[in-house]
């Protein structure tokens, strides 16, 4: 997996400096996610990241609740290096985890019990089959009343609509780089991604590559691997986040 484009130190520490910069939504999908955390501040919970890249996510849920624990869950060691400064302050309530979201990360968790899953602009990097796999997987991790939720990119229903979304963010990307807020190496790797999902708009995507689905193809995947209450919590142009509970159904006790 070394050759995969988020395995290199300079895609990471550029993806760490510049997210807020190259994703529009990118603090305002982390807002919608902590909202959605069904804790009290004091609450002892576990959250597991999944694809949870240099921990930012994980950090802002670990200062909100400081009786929590949480896990980052990722394929990349470059990422993972970040993650696990950036957490270091936080001692044994921060754990960091390699491994891909394909294989058995469950195995990795080595938790009692796990509250809830957040993800953020990682699984859409699986292709159909393995994001089933994967919401499999964080159904079967999290206990009873547990909730998952992913705020991540996915396609829109009519082809016009989804290209325009991601023309509009290539733009947007443009936009950054042309302002310099985005570091250098990175500019390959934006130029990469508007040449896989613009020039190449329609062409079969692969697992690694932006492999977008709806939202509501998605939600059908949550409901099939047990979730309930599945439901979206926002939607801008190409990112959504949505969220599944883990139940109790009634007569199964
Ligand atoms: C765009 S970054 C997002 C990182 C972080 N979630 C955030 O929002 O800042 C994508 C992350 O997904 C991770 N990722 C991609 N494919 C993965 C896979 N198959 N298994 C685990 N992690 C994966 C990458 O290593 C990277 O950390």
């Amino acid at each position: 997996m070394t050759s995969y484009r988020w395995n290199t130190i300079d895609a990471a520490a550029g993806y760490d400096q510049a997210a807020t910069h190259i994703h529009p939504h990118y603090v305002e999908i982390q807002d919608v996610i902590l909202a959605a955390l069904p804790f009290e501040r004091d609450d002892v919970f576990t959250v597991v990241d999944a694809g949870g890249g240099s921990g930012r996510l994980v950090e802002r849920i670990l200062d909100s609740f400081p009786q929590a624990r949480g896990l980052v869950v990722d394929q990349s060691e470059a990422f993972l290096r970040l993650a696990e400064d950036r957490l270091g302050r936080f001692g044994s309530r921060a754990v960091c985890q390699c491994v891909r979201l394909q294989d058995d990360w469950p195995a990795r968790l080595n938790e009692d019990e796990v509250h809830a899953i957040v993800s953020m602009s990682a699984i859409h990097h699986l292709d159909a089959d393995e994001k089933l796999a994967c919401y499999g997987c964080a159904f079967q991790s999290l206990a009873t009343d547990g909730i998952f939720i992913n705020g991540d990119e996915v396609r829109l229903c009519d082809d016009d609509a989804y290209l325009s979304a991601l023309r509009d963010w290539a733009r947007h990307m443009q936009q950054v780089i042309g302002a310099g807020l985005v570091p250098e190496p990175m500019h390959e790797t934006i130029k990469g991604w508007i040449h896989r999902n613009i020039d190449g708009f329609g062409q079969p995507k692969s697992s690694g590559d932006d492999c977008h689905q709806t939202v509501d193809v998605q939600q059908q995947y949550l409901r099939q691997c047990g979730f309930t209450s599945v439901e979206v919590l926002w939607a801008k142009n190409l990112w959504s986040v949505f969220c599944g509970r883990k139940q109790v159904r009634e007569g199964s006790s």
